[in-house]
């Protein structure tokens, strides 16, 4: 019964016929497919930022923040985020669309687990196939596990900065970066990251792509 119910709530927001309305449903839905964080949640956090972008940066699940004010990337980790693309001219909030693996808070902002990341999946699924974005760059560990769960076996140093290509999304690059919260933990890495993202401005010129559809 309660399965039936989980699907009939999630095909709803899955069959929204625009962004706006796909949000307006997830956020509004109650989604309980995570019983653990659906109790603990204030809120659904959908995104921040702007669906019309081509560039789409995922991370991993909202903290604190992001939970009480129900926008993605708004603590610590979102300011410094927000440091790192104006220092390539992207306004987080009118250039990009920010995205995160998992939908609700996790207990003590550990990662999320591989049954409330296959939850939450198809959501993501649906955010990335309206949007369309050109390039997605996954922001940290977590992102990179589940959207390339081919190179489960690599590490973030192997991989970091690098662009690759992926048999389920044909067109769109991705770019791993470092998760704003390690260089917060570790700033040591911040010449490192501003070099990989100086690689995601030269990647846009190159190929004429811009920030806006
Ligand atoms: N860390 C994330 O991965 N996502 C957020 O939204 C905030 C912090």
């Amino acid at each position: 019964m309660q399965f039936d119910l989980f699907e009939s709530t999630a095909n709803q927001i899955l069959t929204a016929p625009s962004y706006d309305l796909f949000k307006q449903r997830l956020k509004e839905s109650n989604c309980s497919k995570c019983v653990l964080l659906a109790e603990a949640r204030h809120n659904i956090v959908a995104d921040r930022g702007n669906p019309n972008s081509n560039i789409v940066l995922i991370g991993e699940a909202p903290g604190e923040n992001e939970d009480l004010q129900g926008l993605a990337f708004v603590g610590r980790a979102g300011q410094l985020l927000d440091k790192i693309m104006a220092s390539i001219g992207l306004d987080t909030n009118k250039d990009l669309l920010i995205l995160n693996v998992v939908k609700c808070r996790p207990p003590d902002n550990r990662a999320p687990k591989p049954d409330e990341a296959a939850h939450c999946f198809p959501y993501l699924q649906w955010q990335l196939s309206h949007v369309k974005p050109k390039v997605v760059v996954l922001l940290g560990a977590t992102a990179a596990k589940h959207l390339m769960p081919d190179q489960k076996d690599k590490g973030m140093k192997e991989r970091v900065g690098q662009f690759f290509d992926l048999p389920h999304y044909p067109g769109v690059k991705f770019l791993l970066l470092y998760h704003p919260a390690y260089i917060l933990r570790d700033p040591r890495k911040k010449p490192e990251m501003w070099e990989h993202v100086k690689g995601l401005k030269r990647y846009m010129e190159q190929e004429h792509i811009t920030a806006l559809k």
